[in-house]
């Protein structure tokens, strides 16, 4: 495995022949639901094929009260973890690299961006937009997997591709989860063990709600489940169309019931499919 510190340098490594490239972005701090993107990049890779993990904290993504200088940044471990899932390059570029000082062009998405997340964080999606393209522009992989996790930037990536045009195919990955259910997460790791033993209540109770008959008694049941996770302080639930991200009113086409909420000093979100009903 090598390690690319600049942008010319993953120019060269993807030059060589080794087709097909596989790219997994990341901000680093790389758990087993990282690994897990990683296992499946090699697999689509296959032998001759490269996978290539970026790791990023990416400054335009975070909002001005949000963790960016917080965000761990445990590079050895994050490589060793690299390695052991198979990566064949580490792109690790620095922010000076990426973003010139006077950085004026950015890509905006404008239909899928506004609610759910984006309600919460301003210009997120923006963040991630410009980055995810500049990621692919480097390193011109032929797939980018990304984490079912973070449901609507998966979509929002979706959207962006078949807009541009990117020649890049998108593969989703299941959400990895600890054994109770909670979603596996960097963030996990900001919560007291009372709010730790309390944080699988978060899925249970999207999980209990897919049982409800109606789009408006889906979201009721899973904010009466999380108005009982202690100390528990609701963002949002939205129920809606897997893809174009609408407020749906029937249940017959894909639905993705998507919340987040907050827990002491940590901000969680996680979702689950409704397949289509008759
Ligand atoms: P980050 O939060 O590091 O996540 C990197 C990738 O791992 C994303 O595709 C995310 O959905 C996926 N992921 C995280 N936890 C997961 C889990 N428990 N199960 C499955 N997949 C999981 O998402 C970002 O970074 C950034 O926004 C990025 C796309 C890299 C742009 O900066």
């Amino acid at each position: 495995m090598k390690i690319a510190p600049t942008i010319a340098a993953a120019r060269a490594f993807v030059r060589r022949p080794g087709r097909p490239v596989v790219l997994v972005p990341t901000m680093g701090a790389l758990h087993h639901g990282h690994a897990a993107l990683i296992h499946r990049a090699r697999t689509l890779a296959g032998r001759n094929g490269r996978v290539i993990v970026s790791i990023f904290v990416n400054p335009t993504q975070f909002g001005p009260k949000e963790d960016f200088s917080a965000y761990p940044r445990p590079f050895r471990a994050d490589a060793a973890l690299c390695r052991k899932a198979g990566a064949d390059l580490i792109f690790r570029p620095d922010a000076s690299e990426m973003y010139a000082s006077d950085a004026s062009v950015f890509i905006d998405e404008t239909r899928l961006s506004g609610d759910l997340c984006g309600a919460s964080r301003p210009g997120h999606f923006r963040g991630v937009c410009t980055v995810v393209a500049k990621l692919f522009l480097i390193t011109q992989p032929d797939i980018a997997v990304f984490g079912e996790k973070d449901w609507q930037q998966l979509a929002i990536i979706r959207r962006m591709v078949r807009d541009l045009d990117f020649p890049v195919k998108i593969v989703g990955h299941p959400t990895v989860r600890e054994a109770d259910g909670l979603a596996t997460s960097s963030r996990n790791a900001y919560l007291t063990p009372e709010e730790r033993a309390a944080a699988p209540g978060f899925y249970a109770a999207l999980r209990a709600a897919t049982e409800k008959a109606t789009p408006a008694a889906v979201v009721r049941a899973a904010e009466r489940g999380i108005a009982r996770i202690p100390d528990a302080r609701l963002d949002y639930v939205r129920l809606v169309d897997s893809a174009t991200l609408e407020p749906v009113r029937r249940l017959d086409r894909a639905t993705t019931l998507a919340a987040a909420i907050f827990l002491g000093r940590a901000r969680l979100i996680d979702n689950v499919q409704i397949p289509p009903r008759a």
